[in-house]
């Protein structure tokens, strides 16, 4: 996958419901390829399938459940998603934590199924633990700063540096990126600067009143 990368995730908020998913949608893709900046999303898993076959750009789920597809009443599988085609999955979100003992499936699972798996972490030592799973992405969030106006490449930088460090020693093929209050260019910069491949965020876009600038403006902090 091509780094830098900004990946939103659209999350559950009402601004996305619908067709308003898949109209920011297709401003992603639009920005995407006008900056030829990887901008992937993941959308409401709702949608994921009818957002995919309208858009170009990397779909990723929100969640995946660690269970194989048969008797399961309401948990989405891997090959759900992978049928839907998304390219990967977010793992272990700060709404949506799992099991260690899970984590470690599942990142395994998406490795079979040719899965990006891009985990959340919260702390260094979580990072450190994970890590020892090699998944193709880890995303350090602060949950204190999820939602908020500060970002995380200001509010606490040195997570972010210290992440970096600590997974290159352990399993240098792992990529981080960070997220939590990520809102703009600069942040995208800072964090590229302190050694992430890149950002996840939400409600910077999600709630935006024009989503298209502040992509764009996203954007121009992932290029060189
Ligand atoms: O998944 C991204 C997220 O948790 C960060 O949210 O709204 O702070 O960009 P936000």
């Amino acid at each position: 996958m091509k780094t830098p990368i900004i990946l939103v995730n659209f999350k559950i908020y009402n601004e996305i419901s619908g067709a308003r998913g898949l109209e920011l949608a297709k401003i992603c893709e639009d920005v995407s390829s006008k900056t030829g900046v990887n901008i992937s999303i993941a959308p409401q898993i709702i949608d994921l399938s009818y957002i995919s076959e309208k858009v170009s750009i990397p779909i990723f789920s929100q969640h995946v459940d660690n269970i194989k597809p048969g008797s399961g009443t309401g948990k989405t599988t891997l090959e759900g998603i992978k049928a839907a085609k998304a390219v990967g999955t977010l793992i272990n979100h700060s709404e949506n934590r799992l099991k260690i003992a899970d984590i470690d499936s599942i990142i395994n699972r998406c490795r079979e199924l040719g899965l990006i798996s891009v985990v959340c972490t919260n702390t260094i030592s979580v990072s450190k633990a994970v890590a020892m799973f090699n998944p193709t992405f880890i995303a350090v969030e602060p949950p204190e700063l999820i939602g908020g106006d500060i970002s995380v490449t200001d509010a606490d930088p040195g997570i972010v540096k210290n992440t970096v460090k600590t997974i290159r020693d352990i399993a240098p093929d792992v990529k981080v990126l960070c997220g939590a209050g990520v809102k703009n260019g600069k942040d995208v910069k800072k964090a590229i600067e302190l050694g992430a491949e890149g950002v996840l965020l939400a409600s910077g876009v999600t709630k935006a009143k024009n989503p298209r600038e502040v992509l764009e403006d996203l954007a121009k902090g992932a290029m060189k």
